[in-house]
């Protein structure tokens, strides 16, 4: 589905390097998680993806369905099926949620509008009218945000911390949300996480630190190096001994 081969990226400013030589690969319908500490380059490897330029691209490849996808615009990215939700969405405020999902694919109905705020665990016919403000609570928030990427079809979902911020029950629903859309889809996954919870839905994951993609492979291997690199010795036992249910 995706496969990033020594991808190095740059700020543009500073020509500080944010990406160096990243590798990985994710499988069809795989849920892969990019793991790494605060300023590791996660979000700067989204924006990559997706050919945001807000950094500049040195050099490697980045082919998606079996295309070669590093010189293409974001539009042709998304026409092939690639889609962010960011970490930092926008706001929008006041638009109501009607407008937010149109705002994405106009030509979606108002019947699959409601159908898709269902799935995601919203009452459609309610929300559908209700407006982006601050009464929406922050769990709302994330739902309504992977119903707007939902309403594309994609083929690849790339999500940039969406369970930051979650409670211990929103996050689990989250997961499981995750699943289903999954198996809705059939697509695949690039959960960007801190969490190691994670490690219940995702198949295989990669580490990055200081922009190098240091570890990959299963979750539950890249987990326990990630404790091992930060000096967390308990967690890391904890992880050699606990054995993840991966759903497929
Ligand atoms: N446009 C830019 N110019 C210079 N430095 C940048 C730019 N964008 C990001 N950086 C730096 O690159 C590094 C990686 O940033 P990035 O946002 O990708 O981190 P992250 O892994 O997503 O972190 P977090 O977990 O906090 O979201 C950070 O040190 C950040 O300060
Ligand atoms: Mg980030």
């Amino acid at each position: 589905m995706l496969k990033v081969k020594n991808l190095s990226i740059s700020s543009k400013g500073s020509k500080q390097r944010l990406l160096d030589k990243v590798s990985f690969c994710v499988g069809e319908k795989e849920i892969h998680c990019i793991l790494g500490k605060n300023g590791s380059g996660k979000s700067a490897l989204a924006y990559a993806l997706m050919g945001l330029n807000r950094h500049s691209y040195d050099s490697g490849e980045i082919r998606f369905r079996k295309r070669n996808i590093t010189k293409k615009k974001t539009s042709e990215r998304a026409k092939l099926g690639m889609t962010l939700a960011f970490q930092e969405p926008a706001r929008f405020e006041g638009l109501t949620v009607r407008d937010f999902l149109k705002a994405g694919k106009s030509s979606v109905s108002e019947a699959e509008i409601v159908k898709t705020l269902n799935f995601v665990g919203l009452n459609g016919k309610e929300f559908i009218d209700r407006k982006l403000d601050e009464k929406l609570s922050g769990g709302e928030r994330k739902r309504i945000e992977i119903a707007s990427v939902i309403i594309l079809k994609p083929k690849l979902m790339i999500l940039d911390e969406p369970d930051a911020s979650l409670d211990i029950i929103m996050y689990n629903e989250l997961y499981d949300l995750l699943l289903n859309v999954r198996k809705m889809l059939g697509c695949s996954i690039l959960l960007i996480t801190h969490r190691e919870e994670a490690g219940l839905i995702a198949d295989n994951a990669t580490l990055l630190e200081n922009g190098k993609a240091v570890k990959s492979g299963t979750f539950r291997h890249v987990m326990r190096t990630y404790c091992e690199h930060e000096g967390k010795r308990e967690r890391c036992l904890a992880f050699k001994a606990m054995s993840f249910k991966t759903i497929n």
